[in-house]
């Protein structure tokens, strides 16, 4: 499969943070895959939004603590992270590099750091599962053929996932403008390659008001609470659900015994104008009351979002885009490149908020305006 450019064997020393990756994924991935990995839905306001909200969100330092002993380990789900960060689940990473998906699960391996692969991973699960070395979940869509939805979750099981993530936020491709104009066509021989048997959506662009919805098969056979119940009716591991900005919905979920809330927009990818995932965040963990893990992501692009993000309740955060540019650019050294210099900003961002544990990140930590009367 040819590249536009071929990865790179060292990484340019002026890489040192995770959006330096950028400039040079966008030459590396060309211009239809970087309007695919970097888009986001319609306007791209929630794309957006999901960083500044972050950056708008201001940190008190404190000083002279006792920081001996301190470490950026945390658990989760009786696993343990050597820092909290995960990688998000993305489909076909062998748009981006050769290796796909294996390459991933190396470099992630190399940081001890977990992997939620796709269920349009571009790579065999079975295969992903023998190259990997850390924490393995299994993102699902379920699929309209249920029988088929049964098959892969065992198949997951069977190759050792630890827990499975099921998406629900999408169950339509969102009108996704960027790529509508950069005619944006999939990389042949790059495919889903563990559902090979069914329908896939179409990704190609439309004509503008062809995006039917309604009576679609799409929308018909789209998955119901009903469905999540059988789900976990069957499957031995934990499910967790992803795609989650209502509390209300949260509460379903958990009532229905899902294992973790994950908070997330799809990376602005699905509904635009939706509030940015860290600002819901608070809320969703009001609302779960500890009763289950809450997990978050969209936007973390520093060791201080991730601190931010564990401030305001979540156990863990979710990276997405950033490993995937450095996937494109240096393979699985790339990948790894982007851990190491996600948890090194944590780690200083703990050191310098005067939190010696995970466990001592609190809400405190944020800076809050003085309201006068
Ligand atoms: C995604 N995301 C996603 N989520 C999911 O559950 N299954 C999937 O197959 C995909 N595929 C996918 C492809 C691409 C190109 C992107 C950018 C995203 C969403 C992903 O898991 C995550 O929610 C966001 O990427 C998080 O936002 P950041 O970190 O990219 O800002």
């Amino acid at each position: 499969m040819s590249f536009p450019l071929p990865p790179l064997t060292q990484i340019p020393p002026d890489v040192v943070a995770l959006t330096d990756y950028e400039p040079l994924a966008r030459q590396h991935l060309g211009e239809h895959a970087w309007a695919y990995y970097s888009g986001g839905a319609a306007d791209e306001v929630t794309l957006r939004e999901n960083r500044t909200a972050f950056d708008e969100l201001k940190l008190l330092p404190r000083v002279l603590r006792d920081m001996r002993g301190g470490s950026t380990r945390t658990t989760l789900l009786g696993q343990t992270l050597e820092f909290p960060v995960l990688l998000a689940p993305i489909a076909y990473h062998r748009m981006a590099h050769d290796d796909g998906e294996l390459a991933t699960v190396l470099g992630a391996s190399a940081m001890k750091t977990g992997v939620i692969v796709s269920t349009r991973a571009s790579v065999m699960i079975e295969d992903i599962a023998a190259a990997a070395q850390t924490h393995l979940w299994f993102q699902l869509y379920m699929q309209p053929d249920r029988e088929f939805t049964k098959t892969l979750v065992r198949r997951a099981e069977n190759a050792g996932y630890q827990a499975l993530v099921l998406t629900v936020d999408a169950p339509l491709t969102g009108i996704r403008n960027r790529l509508q104009r950069s005619g944006y066509r999939m990389r042949a021989g790059v495919e889903a390659v563990n559902l090979r048997g069914m329908a896939q959506p179409d990704l190609t662009p439309r004509m503008a008001g062809e995006n039917v919805a309604f009576g679609s098969p799409l929308l018909d056979e789209a998955p119901t609470w009903q469905d999540a119940e059988w789900l976990l009716s069957f499957t031995k591991l934990p499910v967790l659900i992803k795609g989650i900005l209502s509390p209300e919905d949260a509460e379903m979920a958990v009532q229905r015994g899902f294992a973790g809330i994950i908070v997330s927009n799809h990376g602005g990818r699905v509904l635009d104008t939706t509030p940015p995932a860290i600002a819901v965040l608070p809320q969703i963990v009001r609302q779960v009351a500890g009763r289950v893990p809450v997990l978050m992501d969209g936007g973390v692009r520093r060791g201080t979002d991730v601190l931010k993000a564990v401030a305001l309740g979540a156990t863990a955060v979710l990276v997405g885009r950033p490993y995937l540019f450095a996937l494109s650019v240096a393979g699985a050294v790339g990948v790894a490149h982007v851990l190491n210099i996600l948890r090194a900003e944590f780690e200083v961002a703990m050191g310098l908020t005067g939190c010696a544990t995970v466990d001592q990140i609190q809400k405190s930590v944020i800076w809050q305006r003085e309201s006068h009367p």
